[in-house]
């Protein structure tokens, strides 16, 4: 190695680093205080009592955003005593999803993703599986943790 290519290394690495250092430091400022935190909230979604025995239910869940009450939806699967909660959103470009209980999949009215009851990709364009949501009971109600900015 030439003392002009280690030179030229040298003084490329750190460029490098200014800019990643300046990049990261804009982004922080770019964005809300409360959007650069994030926690779980568990909303309230249902009565145990209403859980499916097996198979695919869908249900919804209230949380509040910036002060506002908004409602959501999430799909409550029970596959062999098992519970766990899909998020309706495609992962290809967030289109909601539809359970068709007789090919027990869903589907994707956009663009034809197709995802199996463990929220697995099957077919189509999605390119990652359905976001599995924490579902906790107590007290007889089963809540639904959602991740929200620190400040909602
Ligand atoms: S948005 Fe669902 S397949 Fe494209």
């Amino acid at each position: 190695m030439t003392r002009r290519t280690f030179l030229t290394a040298t003084v490329k690495t750190i460029l490098l680093s200014i800019v990643t250092g300046v990049s990261a430091v804009a982004a922080y400022f770019m964005y809300p205080a409360g959007l650069r935190t994030r926690q779980t909230v568990y909303c309230d979604c249902m009565d145990d009592n209403a859980l499916p025995k097996k198979g695919v239910k869908r249900a919804e869940y209230r949380f509040k955003l910036k002060g506002k009450e908004m409602t959501a939806s999430v799909f409550i699967v029970n596959q062999e005593g098992t519970i766990y909660a899909l998020s309706p959103v495609c992962t290809h470009l967030g289109c909601l999803v539809n359970y068709n209980r007789h090919k027990n999949e869903f589907i994707c009215p956009c663009h034809g993703g197709k995802y199996d009851t463990s929220g697995k990709v099957i077919s189509g364009p999605p390119p990652g599986p359905l976001t599995r949501l924490p579902v906790k009971v107590e007290n007889g109600r089963v809540y639904i943790g959602v991740v929200l900015p620190a400040a909602a």
